[in-house]
């Protein structure tokens, strides 16, 4: 019995430290496919939106540019994404840095 639980106690462990480190790039992926890819592209490689790949802006400039919007850019990004949390924005950054 007790060998049977520590075992559980260690494999819930093992998973739990083998998702902790992905699941921040997957969240921001998933973000991205969801409510980015239709204008962007779902490698980033641009469509209605230009292309974000290889964007010259930095993650934090993202992250901002989606969580206050920018009066300068035509829509959606003249307002903030309502939808999206500062977490949620900071992770979809830098999914979106990564995108090659
Ligand atoms: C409804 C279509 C649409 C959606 C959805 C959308 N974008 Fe955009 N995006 C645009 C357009 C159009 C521009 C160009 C705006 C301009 O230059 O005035 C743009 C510009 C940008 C820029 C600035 C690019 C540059 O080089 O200046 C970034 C960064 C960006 N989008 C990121 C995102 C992210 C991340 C998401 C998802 C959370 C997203 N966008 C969702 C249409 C969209």
């Amino acid at each position: 019995m007790r060998i049977s639980k520590s075992l559980i106690l260690l494999l819930v462990i093992a998973l739990s430290a083998s998702l902790a480190l992905p699941a921040f790039a997957q969240d921001g992926g998933a973000t991205f496919k969801a409510k980015c890819a239709g204008c962007h592209g779902p490698e980033g490689q641009g469509k209605v939106g230009p292309a974000l790949k290889g964007t010259s802006l930095t993650a934090d400039q993202i992250a901002d540019l989606l969580t206050k919007g920018d009066d300068a850019k035509k829509a959606p990004h003249k307002k903030a994404f309502s939808s999206l949390s500062a977490d949620d924005a900071k992770a979809v950054a830098a999914f979106v840095k990564n995108l090659k």
